[in-house]
């Protein structure tokens, strides 16, 4: 039993950050920041703003994509790790935003950047265990929630935002959600991880270092395991961190950089929303098309890292 999408949506909040901003409040450049990251933009929720608000919002802009209500809904997954409240879940905060009345279950997948990876992994899941029919993935983060403006080393990487996915039960298996890999490392927490004072402490270099090699590692597995090549496959999108990142990633995977999908440029890290966010992007601006085969590599605090291969 496989999945196919059905539709999409994204918000994504009205405040930009440039890079000229930064240089305002910080000893930081904008030559700095492109060369090292590739980022120009970034949007900034408002203080009021909650990532409820944000996964609300891209959640209901699917809906009306795919012409259903919350109601057709079965099932909520909602990747997230920047909820201001530590219960219940946004997944459901977005049931009762959307004013859903049919009690269908809905929970959070705490996997910062990965987190988007592990929502198809239980999404695929369920679909092959035939115990639901539609299911809402969403990403979701306020990722300023974290930010600490007194380190330029971190506070110029991250943006909020949101997107969503809608799949539907499908017999055939090479649509849709066609295959996952998940993994993590917990030796690996002192690399990244989020303080008790809600801010972000990261070894720069050496989250790079394995950021360079486990996204190409997972998709290198994924490959394997679905008997595809990089041939067959049409767009890759990684996880959003950094454009050296995917830049390398591209080149050790042979991949044409014609065929990643890059969004980092415009809206930094969004950390579990970037992937998807990624893709309404790329399905609003004509960039992937219907039919079209997707390689969805991540990583991300844990360590955790993954991928996945979903068919337009
Ligand atoms: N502006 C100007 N200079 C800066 C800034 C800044 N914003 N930030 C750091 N620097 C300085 C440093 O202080 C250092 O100066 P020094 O040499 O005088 O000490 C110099 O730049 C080099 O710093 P490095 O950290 O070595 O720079 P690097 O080339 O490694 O780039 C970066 C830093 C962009 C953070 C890179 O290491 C990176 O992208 N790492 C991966 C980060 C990542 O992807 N994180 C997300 C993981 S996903 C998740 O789950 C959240």
């Amino acid at each position: 039993m496989g999945s196919r999408l059905i539709g999409y949506g994204s918000y994504l909040p009205e405040k930009i950050m440039t890079n000229q901003d930064f240089e305002k409040i910080m000893d930081t450049t904008d030559e700095w920041i492109v060369q090292r990251t590739g980022m120009h933009n970034r949007h900034f929720a408002a203080d009021n703003e909650t990532v409820v608000d944000l996964a609300a919002a891209a959640a209901a802009r699917a809906l009306e994509n795919a012409g259903l209500t919350i109601d057709d809904i079965d099932m909520v997954v909602c990747a997230t790790t920047s909820s201001e409240l530590d219960f219940p879940s946004v997944g459901v905060q977005v049931l009762g935003r959307l004013g859903a009345s049919r009690s269908q279950p809905a929970f959070d997948v705490r996997g910062a950047c990965t987190g988007y990876i592990y929502a198809l992994h239980c999404a695929r899941a369920f679909f092959a265990a035939g115990m639901h029919h539609r299911i809402m993935l969403i990403g979701a983060e306020k990722m300023t929630r974290f930010l600490d403006f007194n380190d330029r080393s971190t506070a110029v990487l991250f943006g909020d935002g949101a997107g969503a996915l809608i799949f539907e039960h499908s017999s055939s298996g090479y649509s849709g959600i066609i295959d996952t890999v998940v993994m993590a490392d917990g030796r690996e927490f002192d690399m990244l991880h989020g303080t008790p004072d809600h801010k972000i402490s990261m070894n720069g270099p050496e989250t790079y270092k394995k950021a360079v090699t486990l996204m190409p590692e997972a998709a290198s597995y994924i490959m394997e395991h679905a008997g595809i090549t990089a041939d067959n496959v049409d767009w890759i999108i990684p996880h959003q961190a950094n454009l050296r990142i995917i830049q390398s990633g591209a080149q050790r995977l042979g991949f044409p950089l014609e065929k990643i999908v890059v969004t980092v440029d415009r809206h930094a890290n969004t950390s579990g929303a970037s992937g998807v966010l990624a893709l309404s992007y790329a399905l609003d601006n004509g960039i992937i098309k219907k039919g079209q085969l997707i390689l969805y590599p991540a990583f991300g605090s844990g360590l955790t890292w993954g991928a996945a291969l979903i068919r337009i």
